[in-house]
């Protein structure tokens, strides 16, 4: 099977750095820390408000040898940012004012008037979009024909199903993922997954034979308390790798 590439969310390390205004912890030293212990690549949430990234901190990480995933809402504001910044992808996502995390896919069905010339003018400038959605054949229909390269399925239900141990859920949920993966990739479109995964519930999501990358963030700075960030993401890859044999 074909390796699994790991983003690694470095958002909550500005959340505890914003905590107290100053410049400690700062993200960019986590992404490197992240990278030297086998991340391959880095994401970041720039939201609205900026609650945890900011746009300093978009500039610093996109200098980086590494790519940078951004994290964005569909907005102008956002889309000009990007363009400025050139981040190597620029993934599309939901967001509300008042959510504490990203709950659910993007509309792209009833949204399409809206993203496709946002989409356009991200791809015109070289950013590879993608688009963050649930695992669901008819939305991977809509973003083929939304011309996004990539789609990043949302894995949250299946993480809450693995977190209340029912298991008739996970199956159920993971089956969706698994179906929506082989039908995104049947359209020539790359398939990406994450939210909630931690070390516990990464195995049966990694071990889909269509995906080809994870982005992880909550689980391992919060692991990352424990053990250090280097030993959280090393794990965390190895877990990756024990379930894509
Ligand atoms: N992928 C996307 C599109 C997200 O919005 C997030 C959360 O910012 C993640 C992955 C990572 O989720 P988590 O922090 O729960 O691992």
């Amino acid at each position: 099977m074909s390796s699994l590439r790991l983003g690694v969310n470095i958002d909550h390390v500005a959340t505890v750095r914003n905590a107290r205004g100053g410049l400690l912890p700062d993200p960019v030293r986590a992404a490197q820390e992240a990278v030297a212990a086998g991340a391959d690549g880095i994401t970041a949430h720039l939201r609205e408000d900026r609650r945890h990234i900011r746009d300093a901190d978009i500039a610093s990480l996109k200098a980086l040898p590494v790519p940078l995933n951004l994290e964005m809402a569909a907005t102008d504001e956002m889309v000009g940012i990007a363009l400025h910044t050139r981040p190597h992808a620029a993934c599309l996502v939901p967001e509300k004012r008042e959510e504490r995390t990203t709950e659910g896919g993007l509309d792209i069905i009833g949204g399409r008037d809206h993203l496709a010339p946002r989409i356009a003018t991200l791809t015109e400038a070289g950013i590879r979009v993608s688009l963050f959605v649930e695992p669901d054949e008819a939305v991977m229909e809509a973003a083929h024909a939304l011309k996004a390269p990539v789609v990043e399925l949302h894995t949250g239900s299946y993480c809450e199903a693995a977190v209340a141990g029912d298991a008739e859920r996970v199956a159920h949920e993971l089956d969706r993922i698994v179906r929506a993966a082989a039908h995104g990739a049947g359209l020539g479109l790359e398939i990406h997954a994450g939210h909630g995964l931690t070390l516990d519930s990464v195995g049966p999501v990694a071990a889909v034979p269509h995906l080809r990358e994870l982005n992880i963030g909550h689980a391992l700075i919060a692991e990352a308390i424990f053990v250090g960030l280097r030993q959280a993401v090393h794990d965390m890859r190895a877990a990756m790798d024990r379930a894509r044999r």
